[in-house]
């Protein structure tokens, strides 16, 4: 569906279509209702599995891509049982999920997002069957998915407490963030991080190879927005990629050391990558 709108709608149905998919989240159901009524039937007890009316990441293999990026906090980041965790931009739990099977009850998982309907389902779903993780609503402004937010993502503070944290994480979240959000998010990360705690986070990260690689492919990501590209001139938030000289200089203001070697995907047509986001590990610094 989303490459036969690609194909042959202009750019400028296209945002509104993008729009149209958080905005009329009713509309959402109606569309998916048959395949939803479909997934209820054919559920068996044990599984915890949105509805597709909720799932916002796209028709990728949901379960599949929790489960490499779980291979991914333990490996590249050590990730350990009994850890305290954070997620931000939790989604409907597509990371949560196979979590569930690894965090001790001595560890802690704490989600927050954005978008109410998928914070409530991960409340009435995962929750009670995992009573150490929690879900929070909180009404941050995005162009893309919670226009009306209150806070901006800019200026906000997380609503925790500093230190909090040894691991925090981010999945396909700030590739859907403007450069100056990301920089109060790095500096709050770092603020609810423990010392010496890590996090992971995607990006789409530009330097000149990269560039030279979309040109050539033809790829979407050709709307400039300042120094950074973006898939929709009129809604950047819709997918975005930064120059990772900023990016790496975001980090360092903010006591975060990156981890090298950063794990580049093939978002951009690389040959040898490890996923399809670029993938940042970082610790906070100890002195911090
Ligand atoms: C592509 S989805 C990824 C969801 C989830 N991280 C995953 O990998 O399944 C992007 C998510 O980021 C959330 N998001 C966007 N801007 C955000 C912000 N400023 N703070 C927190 N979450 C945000 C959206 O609401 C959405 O759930």
């Amino acid at each position: 569906m989303k490459r036969f709108v690609r194909k042959h709608f202009p750019v400028g149905v296209q945002s509104w279509l993008r729009r149209a998919y958080y905005r009329y989240p009713l509309l959402r159901r109606l569309y998916y209702l048959p395949q939803d009524a479909a997934q209820r039937l054919r559920r068996r007890g044990g599984s915890i599995t949105p509805p597709r009316s909720l799932i916002s990441v796209g028709d990728g293999d949901f379960a599949a891509i929790g489960g490499e990026f779980l291979g991914y906090f333990k490996d590249l980041a050590g990730l350990q049982p009994d850890e305290k965790v954070l997620e931000i931009g939790c989604g409907v739990g597509r990371m949560a999920i196979p979590l569930t099977t690894y965090l001790s009850d001595q560890g802690e998982y704490v989600g927050f997002d954005i978008v109410r309907p998928e914070i409530r389902w991960c409340q009435k779903r995962i929750t009670p069957r995992f009573p150490n993780f929690h879900f929070h609503y909180i009404d941050i402004h995005n162009e893309q998915t919670n226009r009306r937010g209150r806070q901006q993502a800019g200026s906000c503070r997380f609503p925790f407490t500093d230190g909090r944290f040894d691991f925090v994480f981010l999945t396909s979240v700030f590739t859907h963030m403007l450069l100056e959000d990301i920089g109060n998010y790095l500096l709050e990360i770092s603020r609810v991080l423990k010392p010496n705690g890590r996090m992971l986070a995607t990006c789409f990260l530009l330097d000149p190879p990269a560039r030279e690689r979309l040109k050539k492919m033809n790829s979407r990501f050709r709307h400039v927005h300042g120094d950074s590209l973006a898939i929709d001139p009129r809604l950047p938030e819709a997918s975005i990629a930064h120059e990772e000289a900023a990016i790496r200089n975001l980090f360092k203001k903010s006591g975060l050391a990156i981890q090298d070697p950063v794990r580049y995907g093939n978002w951009n047509g690389r040959e040898n990558f490890l996923s399809s986001q670029d993938i940042i590990v970082a610790r906070k610094n100890e002195s911090e």
